[in-house]
């Protein structure tokens, strides 16, 4: 391990990082967990600051029965990804932009969070434990999965008395099984996601059990994911139920603005950029079911999705096609010019790609 992750990670010492190659089809690789040598953690008091962490052997950890997640769902989580370059050295996008998400979702609920530099300098120390694991240019990508969590016990309903920060990686290939063809979305028209005042804009454990209920009907009618409505006109378009949503129009891109019910993406963030530097108008507004329904091409963005283009919409028994069969024009452009970003193919003109 380098020496930048020294003031974040105490590296015990079981930790050396293994060389041989591992037992992986890289050509089938999907979004599911494969188990890597290491994992970062971490604890502190309610309070108190995070001591510094350690490498463990990636594995089971314990916790009480009555540990504030597991009662209280106090529980907030992060995704970002590493891409081995084709030099073989290792980068990361934006690691810091999940570090300050991650504390925004913290100070919402009620959990002391790391710094942006033990973040990210942990970060950094558990892909390099990992190394071997990260798949080869073009085949995929290293998912770094941090968490925190209340895992001190309560019984009443208060903040934990104590805290987790805890980070694993798995490798990964496509998120959506259709990998990057159209996505088939459903429009979701009874449950919602998330209202005002509530949860909606932090990566909290919740949010995320809260759809799996649409998801999974959806899923078994054979569609890849829900569509949100906002909870208060049910008319505005939210989010899907794992990635952030685009419709273009002619050269106009318009996404849900965030408004606190929204998972402030940072691949939507990206995207929005990168749209406007090749030229789209862009705008983050109240995008209607009308819009999306009328539009040229939609898409879907997310660390795991990353561009992911969607081949119909339905809403209220009626579908929707976009782009016939193909990728659309747009989503294909913006997928390309990001992932070459992400891959460290393309100038970095933004200063967002962080090699390790
Ligand atoms: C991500 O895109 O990293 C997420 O956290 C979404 C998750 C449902 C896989």
């Amino acid at each position: 391990l380098t020496s930048s992750n020294a003031s974040a990670v105490r590296t015990s010492s079981a930790v050396s990082t293994r060389s041989e190659s591992v037992d992986i089809d890289w050509e089938t690789l999907g979004f599911g967990l494969v188990h890597t040598d290491y994992m970062y953690i971490t604890k502190c008091s309610q309070g108190g600051s995070f001591s510094e962490g350690e490498l463990v052997p990636f594995g089971y950890i314990e916790i009480s029965p009555s540990a504030g997640v597991l009662n209280y769902g106090q529980g907030l989580f992060e995704g970002l990804k590493a891409y081995r370059k084709v030099d073989g050295s290792i980068l990361l996008f934006r690691p810091e932009e999940n570090a300050a998400r991650m504390m925004m979702g913290a100070e919402r609920m009620c959990m002391p969070s790391p710094s942006v530099s033990q973040f990210v300098e942990a970060v950094k120390a558990t892909v390099l434990a990992n190394e071997r694991w990260i798949p080869p240019p073009g085949k995929g990508s290293l998912y770094i999965r941090p968490l925190l969590m209340g895992s001190g016990s309560v019984l009443g309903l208060a903040p934990a008395p104590e805290y987790t920060f805890l980070i694993y990686v798995s490798p990964v290939g496509n998120y959506f099984k259709e990998g990057l063809s159209p996505i088939n979305l459903i429009v979701e028209t009874a449950m919602h996601r998330a209202s005002p005042g509530g949860t909606g804009s932090v990566k909290t454990i919740g949010n995320y059990a809260a759809v799996l209920k649409a998801q999974s009907a959806a899923k078994a009618r054979g569609y890849s994911d829900v569509l949100y409505l906002d909870s208060v006109h049910k008319k505005y378009l939210e989010e899907v139920s794992s990635c952030n949503v685009f419709v273009v129009k002619g050269n106009n891109i318009s996404t849900p603005a965030i408004k606190g019910t929204i998972l402030p993406g940072i691949t939507r963030k990206s995207i929005i950029d990168v749209a406007r530097s090749q030229g789209f108008q862009v705008e983050e507004k109240a995008v209607t079911v009308d819009e999306l329904l009328d539009a040229d091409e939609v898409f879907c963005t997310g660390t795991a999705v990353v561009v992911s283009p969607v081949g119909s919409i339905t809403y209220l028994g009626k579908s929707v096609s976009y782009g016939g069969s193909g990728v659309g024009l747009v989503s294909q452009q913006l997928y390309t010019a990001l992932t070459r970003l992400q891959m460290g193919l393309s100038e970095d003109k933004m200063g967002w790609v962080i090699e390790i």
